[in-house]
C-alpha cells in the first residue's frame, strides 16, 4: 500500500492492521500532500492501492494519482479524515477515488456540522459517534 509519511499514524496503522505493508512516497512542498511524480518508482508487483491523504483541508493532486492507479490497476483510497468538505476541481474529496475514509474525531474535525451541512438528525448521529470515539466507548 502506497501512502505518505506526512500523516497521522492512523493511516499507516490501518494498513498494518489489515495485514498490508507500507511503502512511503514523499510529499511535495506546494501542498504537503503526496507527490504524484514519486509514485511510479514505489510501485512493485505487490502493490495493491494508493492512499493519498488530504491533509489540513487541502486535497492531494488527484488527477495524476488516478491516472497512475488506472495504468497499474491499483485502487485509490482517499484518507479524507482531515479534509471534510475540501474540494479538488469542484469535486468533494472522498468522492474521487474508489474508497474514502473520514474521521469524526473531535480534534480532527471540530466543525462537522458546518462542513458536512448534515440534516439535524444525521448531525446528531454523527455527533454521538464523535463523542463515543473520544471516550473510546
Ligand atoms: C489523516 C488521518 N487519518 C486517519 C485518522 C483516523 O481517524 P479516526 O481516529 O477518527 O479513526 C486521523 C485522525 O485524526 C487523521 O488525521
Amino acid at each position: 500500500m502506497i501512502t505518505v509519511p506526512n500523516t497521522f499514524i492512523a493511516t499507516t496503522e490501518a494498513i498494518t492492521l489489515a495485514g498490508g505493508k507500507i511503502k512511503f512516497v514523499d510529499i511535495n512542498i506546494e501542498d504537503y500532500n503526496m507527490d504524484p511524480e514519486k509514485i511510479k518508482s514505489a510501485i512493485t508487483d505487490k502493490t495493491r492501492a494508493i492512499i493519498p491523504v488530504h491533509l489540513f483541508g487541502h486535497s492531494a493532486d488527484m488527477d495524476p494519482i488516478l491516472e497512475i492507479a488506472k495504468k497499474y490497476n491499483l485502487m485509490v483510497i482517499e484518507d479524507a479524515a482531515q479534509a471534510h468538505g475540501a474540494e479538488y476541481k469542484k469535486k468533494t474529496v472522498g468522492s474521487i477515488g474508489d474508497l474514502a475514509c473520514f474521521s469524526f474525531y473531535l480534534c480532527s474535525n471540530y466543525h462537522v456540522k458546518v462542513w458536512l451541512n448534515l440534516p439535524r438528525d444525521l448531525y446528531r448521529a454523527a455527533y454521538r459517534i464523535m463523542i463515543c470515539n473520544r471516550y473510546a466507548i
